[in-house]
């Protein structure tokens, strides 16, 4: 079955062909992070019109790359939420538009199943049961997952998520956005011994999460370096790492002990900030110390993209699920899904 996948839930346009048989045939994306640059975050209408824009040469695109015609096309699965409504709605009425005029069918894809599913796009792909840590600019949760659509939550970020966060903080330190590469890069330079600053929530039992303090904590921590005339690139620099050090610590404790109480021995790590090279570190050390496994998407299937998107609807297709209504669902509880219902 030759699946074609449809990104628009934020500022990255993503079309992708995957064919359950042959895997990943072509993959296109956009980003539209110029756009949004000079706004320091995503303009929602912005974003919606730039969809419009690009969504339909990607298409062409990655069936000219795959050298196929639209009518080789066997389903189409789109990002249907959570997200930006504007947004997401380019993308579903382009996927129902295309899949009635082809007479196909169409599935309405969870975009953080997409990024939960990732993984699966490599060559060792995880078994199922794991644990997933997702972490994107809107989610910081922690999942068991038994299998497809079989999910439960064990954690979640309080206040604001993980890159949520990195982009704050690049804020603060006049970096552009979105800020979590930028905020990485400048922690390279970064002295760990000058600032320590907490790990939110590690003190008490459970799997919550909550970064608002710890931004708080480097605006406090800045604005004191300003005061003293003592805020200098090097001193800019420990401060992104003192603040990285804290967040990649604090999720990897996290993950430690959300494997330790399911007993899974593979982590599933997927979102943007699984890009982060620290996190991978962190947690690669720390998993081997517990004999387990972590398992990531590679670098531009960390961030948005159609593939994630082309796999996931993929498996819930083959399933025999289809997605009738139109209507997208910007706010959609991931622990709502259930396995593929025929
Ligand atoms: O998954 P994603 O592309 O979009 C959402 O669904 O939110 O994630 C984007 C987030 C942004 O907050 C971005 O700053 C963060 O992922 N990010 C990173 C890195 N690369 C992207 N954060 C830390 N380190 C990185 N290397
Ligand atoms: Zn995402």
């Amino acid at each position: 079955m030759r699946v074609l996948g449809i990104e628009t839930s934020c500022d990255e346009t993503g079309v992708a062909l995957y064919d359950t048989d042959h895997g990943l045939l072509a993959d296109a994306l956009y980003s539209q992070v110029a756009l949004h640059a000079e706004f320091g975050g995503v303009v929602p209408e912005l974003a919606s019109r730039d969809h419009t824009r690009k969504l339909l040469p990607l298409v062409d695109q990655v069936l000219a790359e795959a050298g196929l015609a639209k009518q080789a096309l066997d389903a189409i699965a789109y990002t249907a939420g959570p997200g930006l409504v504007g947004a997401l709605m380019v993308g579903a009425c382009t996927a129902h538009g295309m899949a009635r005029a082809l007479n196909i069918p169409l599935l309405g894809v969870h975009h953080m199943e997409g990024h939960l599913l990732a993984p699966m796009l490599e060559a060792e792909p995880p078994a199922f049961p794991f644990v997933a840590l997702l972490v994107s600019g809107g989610h910081t949760q922690l999942v068991d997952v038994r299998g497809l659509g079989d999910y439960r939550l064990l954690g979640e970020s309080v206040d604001d998520a993980a890159g949520e966060a990195f982009d704050k903080v690049a804020k603060m330190l006049d970096l552009p956005y979105p800020g979590g590469p930028q905020v990485a890069a400048l922690a390279e330079r970064g002295d760990t011994t000058r600032f320590r600053f907490p790990r939110p929530m590690t003190d008490r039992p459970g799997l919550d999460f909550s970064f608002s303090g710890l931004k708080t904590h480097t605006l406090t921590t800045l604005r004191g370096l300003e005061t003293d005339g003592a805020l200098d690139d090097q001193a800019r620099a420990d401060v992104a790492r003192a603040f990285e050090d804290a967040v990649v610590d604090t999720l990897v404790i996290k993950c430690r002990r959300a494997l330790k109480a399911s007993g899974r021995e593979r982590l599933v790590v997927a979102g943007g900030v699984s890009a982060n090279r620290r996190l991978r570190d962190g947690l690669d050390a720390a998993l081997t110390k517990l004999g387990a496994r972590a398992f990531y998407p590679r670098g531009r299937f960390c961030t948005d993209n159609g593939a994630m998107i082309a796999y996931a609807g993929a498996c819930r297709l083959l399933a025999g699920e289809r997605t009738a209504t139109l209507q997208p669902r910007p706010r959609w509880p991931l622990a709502e899904l259930t396995p593929p219902v025929a």
